[in-house]
């Protein structure tokens, strides 16, 4: 099915995301007008126009609309008419799509990746920013309360950013086998077995000259997260030379991104153990022919025997599951999260399906899911998880996330902080590996990125000229 619509507006992505989010599986297309949306901003006056008329294959209440509206921003400064005008336009056309198809979404208007980030600027302009975004922004009642929650818990453990502070990420884009619904640029270890090896030397070489860059401008190291792809992917001697390189550095916080049960043993867990506080084991579902479903080739047992090793040693564990795995109902997710509460790991991250592009799931148009059921997943996630002492601490959208829902990292006393920092931007991340990406982030909010190179065979190959260009940037 398509939609064809023309947008005339300097926000037209924007615009277009609203659209998207009414219609995430109608392919959208600029041949004809079925939906014209025009902005326009001149001096402090912000106006749109929306024409629609529509085909009947488009689920909708009305087939003709017209509307127009108006506001006079009291602002001085650009970037503020700008940030109030962009508001504007989105919460208007998000009124005007859901009058007409009949729909709320669960986040309204609201179609950037951080809910919180939204609240947090709320809040410093001087909003009751949680009643705001019902009102005026459409978000559900029980959403902004979610929003406000994360937020305030963050509060309790990061204030604000220290522009001293570096959070160091290790990235392993290796897998044993690649999961239907992942599109994470990550190799299948059969294919790059033999470059393992050298690979490692390189990431070993990329931490230290980064660690040295950093420490000789006097920053200091805060937080590592080892994560891919799956870093328990690598032998126990890769793993443990990497691990090594920190052994001198006093950090607060360490992740290593576990993964799977069948890349994890206790020759692992002992290398791990010795630098590592957290560790991030995902059972995804508790439900076997899901898990073969996905591809993900381990089964609840090789689970629960690698969760029973890895309680042995003194780490906070994280648990990750996925609302609206292919062929589940919400029977099935509250099954899988009740036995997650009941092991009673330190975290647990739900997610939400979300069918991204270049996964096996988009590549087969896999459409099989029901929006209702993946709503109930996410609200009784949260009951279950607040009546069992869990917090919610860190949050995040995705395109194309099952009805428009999100993924919440809930605590019971420790948080990820390094969790908090990349997505509230608390603290500059120093990227290692292949597919890295360092961020720095400059007095008045500028931002530079460094992307590393991405496939591992590019990444070996060209070293000493990435190594060049990141240190570079690293003393910009
Ligand atoms: C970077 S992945 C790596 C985790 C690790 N390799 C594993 O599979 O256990 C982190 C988490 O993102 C979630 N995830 C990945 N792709 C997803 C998708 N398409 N929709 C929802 N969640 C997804 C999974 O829960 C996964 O554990
Ligand atoms: S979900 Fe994890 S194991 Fe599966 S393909 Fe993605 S990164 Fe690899």
């Amino acid at each position: 099915m398509e939609l064809s619509v023309r947008v005339d507006s300097e926000f037209e992505n924007d615009m277009l995301d609203i659209v998207r989010a009414f219609y995430p599986y109608i392919k959208i297309n600029s041949e004809s007008e079925e939906l014209y949306i025009k902005t326009k901003l001149d001096k402090n006056t912000a106006r749109i126009i929306i024409n629609y008329s529509l085909n009947n294959n488009i689920q909708a209440e009305k087939s003709d609309y017209h509307t127009e509206n108006s506001i006079l921003l009291q602002e001085t400064e650009e970037v503020l008419i700008k940030r109030k005008a962009k508001r504007f336009f989105k919460n208007n056309l998000y009124k005007y799509l859901s009058l007409l198809c009949g729909v709320n979404l669960p986040y309204g208007s609201i179609t950037g990746v951080r809910p919180t980030g939204l609240f947090y600027q709320l809040e410093e302009e001087g909003f009751d920013a949680e009643s705001m975004m019902v009102k005026q922004f459409f978000v559900s009642p029980d959403k902004a309360r979610l929003i406000s929650e994360t937020v305030s818990n963050q509060r309790k453990y990061l204030k604000k950013r220290n522009d001293d502070d570096i959070d160091i990420y290790v990235n392993i884009p290796v897998c044993v086998s690649k999961c239907s619904y992942c599109s994470f640029p990550s190799s299948e270890l059969k294919y790059v077995k033999n470059l393992m090896d050298l690979y490692t030397e390189k990431v070993k070489e990329d931490i230290n000259f980064s660690l040295k860059t950093i420490m000789d401008k006097g920053k200091k190291i805060k937080r590592i997260y080892f994560g891919g792809g799956t870093p328990t992917s690598l032998s126990a001697k890769n793993l443990s030379v990497l691990l090594e390189c920190f052994k001198d550095i006093n950090y607060d916080e360490f992740t290593v991104e576990a993964g799977r049960a069948d890349t994890v043993d206790k020759e692992k867990l002992d290398i791990i153990s010795k630098f590592a506080t957290r560790i991030s084991l995902n059972p995804q579902t508790f439900n076997d022919k899901t898990l073969k479903r996905i591809g993900r080739l381990t089964t609840v047992g090789q689970f629960m025997e690698t969760y029973e090793l890895a309680k042995k040693y003194s780490l906070n564990i994280n648990m990750d599951l996925i609302a609206a795995l292919p062929g589940e109902k919400f029977e099935d997710f509250e099954y899988s999260l009740k036995k997650t509460i009941e092991l009673e790991p330190e975290n647990i991250t739900v997610h939400t399906l979300s069918l991204k592009n270049g996964s096996d799931l988009k590549n087969n148009n896999y459409y099989d899911f029901e929006s209702k059921e993946t709503e109930k997943s996410l609200n009784c996630s949260y009951s279950l998880l607040f009546n069992a002492g869990y917090f919610p601490y860190y949050m995040y959208r995705q395109k194309n996330c099952i009805a428009g829902q999100e993924n919440t990292g809930y605590a019971k006393k420790f948080p990820c902080l390094y969790n908090i920092d990349m997505m509230e931007e608390l603290s500059d991340i120093v990227a290692c590996g292949a597919g890295g990406i360092s961020k720095r982030i400059f007095s008045g909010g500028r931002h530079e990125r460094f992307p590393s190179l991405k496939g591992i065979k590019e990444y070996i190959e060209r070293f000493e000229e990435m190594k060049t260009k990141k240190i570079n940037f690293l003393t910009l």
